[in-house]
């Protein structure tokens, strides 16, 4: 029997925006959180090398803006990168103030103060950290702030299917009313109806055979947005992170780039270093940089992997720093104290998303996009490391204040049609949907990876099509289920990728073409950004990535 449900507020992702974004508003609001998995599972949970922001005397935010834009490649708004490193501090001492344990470290002057780390692109030591387990404490600590609120309810193991609009039931001015949303557990689908409903679902790293993701990073958000006709913006620019384990059962488990901050090296196999061919920063050049260098190295040499090595360190610095790393990497037989661990590069970060101004406002009123699922100008081609928890934080916080105006003003839904199941069959071959799911991973691996060129994309395209066609069939005939749910999501999501890297004619940042091996630098570097073909419903006042700008407090 499926139920309604309404609520203020309908959050649909519980990882660092998601939680952030409820946290903000549940003292005046009553929120439904949804998760598709159990609370926690998301990107957020494996996060390793912390938060960066500006904490240390010596360092600036002019500083950090400047490597921000410096790492997107001349496509960063800067108004964004400025207003996101201005709240940085704000962002981190908030964390605090929930019991977030970061590491300490006793300064020379006797003072206790927290670690700062280095990473990838970064001229300073900014990243704050939780030892080598960030993510998981953030998680967990913003889970149990979570569960001490009345206001807050929680489904997991629901995921949601789709957006409910205006539009879609003939009502005037369009906007979202709410989602429908499949009980894992029961099999129904059930309908939530909010004035204001936010996706916080996470980047789309399963589009590819090999990522450092979870499960659930099945750009759901961005499938989902799209359907209801909202624009996408940069999506050719998928971060490869450079050093995840290479280990048939490891599953790309990532190796922190703070070894490399650190002083980790990268060794070919005969022990020789390579980076500093490549750039004069060696190890601690931006990502795309590292990851493309890796690959050329192991194509050129027909190696299966390059090593990472911070073995010259003293033992237990190495176990006081990275203690989660050092005991994944014993449990494959590698012991990272006394010898070079194996790394290749997976697909790591959705750097684009669903269009979104600073408000976290999307085309759709009604509707925000929060964390990995939004585009909102802050990374450009290509994010630095450690700046992504960071924009989950500041964009959750801003969202809830202009949420917060919103539904003053705004009238709560009419009771929603329950979902419509009676032209649908069960499916009587569920080996499509795994087979699917398996060619069309291996498909963006082979030809939409680190290096693309123009054939190899055409190639993709034509494959990807008929996935998508296949999927969408599938799913207007059957019974939905998890893995139907995610394969249409994840199909539309490769198509937006492969569409969005065929059109841009340059290299630049994370995406690289060997027709084109050059940027472009005849006009000014601008964003790919694919409309939907029922745009014209959904956008009520055009929004701009990145605007207005506003502080939030
Ligand atoms: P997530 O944390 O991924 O959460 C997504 C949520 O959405 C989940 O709760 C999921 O269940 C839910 N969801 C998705 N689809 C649906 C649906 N259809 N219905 C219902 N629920 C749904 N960034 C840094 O800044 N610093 C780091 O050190 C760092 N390390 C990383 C290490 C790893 C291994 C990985 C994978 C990423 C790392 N990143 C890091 C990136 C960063 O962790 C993510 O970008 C960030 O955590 C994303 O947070 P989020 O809230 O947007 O989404
Ligand atoms: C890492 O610890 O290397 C991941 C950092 C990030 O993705 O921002």
């Amino acid at each position: 029997m499926s139920a309604q449900y309404q609520y203020d507020v309908l959050v649909i992702g519980g990882g660092a925006a998601g939680l952030t974004l409820a946290l903000h508003l549940a003292t005046s609001k009553r929120i439904a959180l949804i998760t598709k998995g159990p609370l926690g599972e998301g990107a957020t949970r494996y996060a390793q090398g912390g938060v960066s922001a500006v904490l240390d005397k010596s360092d600036s935010e002019e500083s950090h803006i400047a490597d921000t834009l410096s790492s997107g490649a001349g496509l960063c708004n800067p108004d964004t990168v400025r207003f996101v490193v201005e709240n940085g501090r704000n962002a981190v001492q908030w964390l605090i103030d929930c019991g977030v344990p970061f590491t300490q470290e006793t300064r020379p002057d006797g003072r206790l103060d927290y670690h700062l780390t280095r990473e990838g692109g970064h001229s300073h030591r900014r990243v704050i950290h939780a030892a080598d387990a960030t993510g998981s404490a953030i998680e967990s600590t913003l889970e149990d702030r979570i569960h001490e609120h009345p206001n807050i309810d929680v489904f997991e193991h629901h995921i949601a299917v789709d957006l409910i609009t205006g539009a879609k039931l003939g009502m005037q001015p369009n906007r979202c009313l709410g989602a429908y949303v499949f009980n894992k557990q029961t099999a129904v689908v059930d309908t939530f109806r909010a004035a204001a409903v936010v996706l916080a679902t996470g980047g789309a790293g399963k589009t590819y055979l090999y990522t450092s993701n979870p499960d659930v990073a099945t750009g759901d958000g961005i499938a989902m947005a799209w359907r209801a006709g909202c624009r996408v913006a940069n999506m050719e620019f998928v971060q490869f992170h450079p050093t995840c384990l290479y280990h048939p059962e490891a599953k790309s488990f990532l190796i922190t780039e703070a070894v490399r901050g650190e002083g980790g090296k990268l060794l070919l196999p005969d022990g020789s270093r390579f980076m500093s061919k490549y750039d004069p920063r060696a190890e601690l050049a931006p990502r795309d940089i590292v990851a493309r260098a890796i690959d050329f190295e192991m194509k050129r040499l027909g190696i299966a992997c390059v090593y990472l090595d911070i073995s010259h360190k003293p033992a237990a610095f190495i176990t006081q720093h990275f203690p989660t790393v050092y005991q994944r990497c014993l449990e494959f037989g590698f012991d990272m104290t006394q010898q070079p661990i194996p790394v290749v590069p997976a697909a790591h970060y959705t750097c684009g998303g669903i269009m979104t101004d600073l408000r976290g406002r999307t085309d759709l009123p009604g509707l925000w996009a929060i964390g990995e699922t939004a585009c909102t100008g802050f990374h450009g081609a290509n994010r630095m490391a450690s700046n992504s928890l960071l924009e989950c934080l500041v964009f959750g916080m801003a969202a809830a204040r202009d949420m917060s105006a919103y539904l003053e003003q705004t009238a709560p839904p009419p009771t929603l049609p329950l979902w419509d199941e009676s032209r649908v069959s069960e499916p009587s071959e569920e080996i499509v949907v795994h087979h699917n799911w398996d060619e069309l991973r291996r498909v963006m691996w082979d030809y939409v990876g680190i290096v693309r060129t123009t054939k190899r994309l055409l190639k993709a395209q034509r494959r990807v099509d008929l996935l998508l066609k296949e999927a969408e069939e599938y799913y207007a005939t059957y019974t939905i289920s998890n893995d139907l749910i995610e394969l249409r999501n994840l199909t539309l999501v490769a198509d937006l990728i492969v569409r969005s890297a065929l059109s841009r004619k340059e290299s630049r940042g994370l995406h690289f073409t060997r027709d084109f091996p050059e940027p472009d630098n005849s006009a000014a570097p601008s964003n790919t950004i694919v409309v939907p073909p029922n745009h014209h419903e959904a956008a009520s006042d055009e929004i701009q990535i990145g605007e207005p700008r506003l502080r939030v407090v």
